[in-house]
């Protein structure tokens, strides 16, 4: 299945409207998350993903507010560790003042916790929603049965579901029955679990006068996978953002959607 999009933002069930490419800050440490964050909001960057377990929110805010672009306009996601289940308000009172906003775009729990769905987390996200504090709330690393148990619960499905994603991690069921709930996919790792010297991959990217990572972002873009890829690097985070000014055939996405075999 391939859903065609040069567009560069999607909807979320809560109605607010995401980035595709957003800025991933896991392990940028200090001047490398100010820095990163400064370099990606120059280039044009308007998302960026952070969490309470980077240990970076403070940088990541003070990054985005002398940035100049405007808090308005920057998309900021963080998430609560499993550790902190019990403790939700407190968690995101303290993201909230490490970042120094008044309410963050999307908050995810960000890992199960003890491998469990908990609803009494999922209904604390959703106080925490209705309070303002964020436009959106989602999760991270859940199965579809563990998103089944939140609904349940709740009657509310999860925004988002953020997970490990790449051509070669594609699965078409996964896709639909995440749509089929409303739930957006947001991938994660997108360069890191990829083989960017696959040959496939080469191919298309000399076609496109691309490189191989460009290809691999641009596939989630056109598919409508939300995806945050990391580098250290200017010229990278650059390279990582400019992957809007090109489409792959329907060809060339069958043969990465095959990819993984
Ligand atoms: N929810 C979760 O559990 C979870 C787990 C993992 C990650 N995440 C989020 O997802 C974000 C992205 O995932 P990630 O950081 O694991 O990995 P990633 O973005 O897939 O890969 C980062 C690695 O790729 C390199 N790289 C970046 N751009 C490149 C390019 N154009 N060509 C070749 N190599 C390139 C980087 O090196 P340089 O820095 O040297 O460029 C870095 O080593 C994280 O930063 C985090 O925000 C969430």
């Amino acid at each position: 299945m391939t859903v065609r999009s040069s567009q560069e933002s999607v909807r979320l069930s809560d109605g607010v409207a995401i980035p595709l490419i957003g800025f991933g800050t896991w392990q940028l440490d200090s001047d490398d998350a100010y820095n990163g964050v400064r370099a990606a909001l120059e280039i044009g960057y308007r998302h960026i993903d952070t969490a309470t377990a980077y240990g970076n929110e403070d940088k990541v805010g003070a990054a985005v507010r002398d940035s100049g672009v405007g808090r308005e306009n920057v998309f900021i996601t963080t998430k609560c560790p499993p550790g902190n289940a019990g403790r939700e308000a407190q968690t995101l009172d303290a993201s909230l003042s490490a970042l120094g906003v008044d309410f963050v775009d999307l908050w995810l729990v960000h890992w199960p916790p003890n491998g469990e769905a908990r609803p009494d987390t999922w209904k604390a996200f959703i106080a925490a929603l209705e309070q303002g504090k964020t436009r959106a709330i989602g999760v991270s690393n859940y199965s579809l049965a563990q998103i089944d148990e939140l609904i349940a619960a709740t009657g509310r499905a999860p925004a988002l579901n953020q997970i490990p994603w790449n051509p070669f991690a594609f699965n078409e069921r996964e896709v639909a029955e995440l749509q089929r709930r409303d739930v957006v996919l947001e991938g994660y790792s997108p360069l890191k679990r990829t083989d960017l010297a696959n040959p496939v991959l080469s191919e298309i990217a000399a076609a496109h006068n691309k490189t191989a990572a460009q290809v691999v972002l641009r596939w989630h873009v056109e598919h409508g996978f939300v995806v945050i890829p990391r580098s250290q690097r200017r010229e990278r985070i650059e390279e990582n953002f400019a992957v809007f000014d090109f489409e792959l055939t329907e060809e060339e996405l069958r043969r990465l959607n095959t990819l993984g075999g």
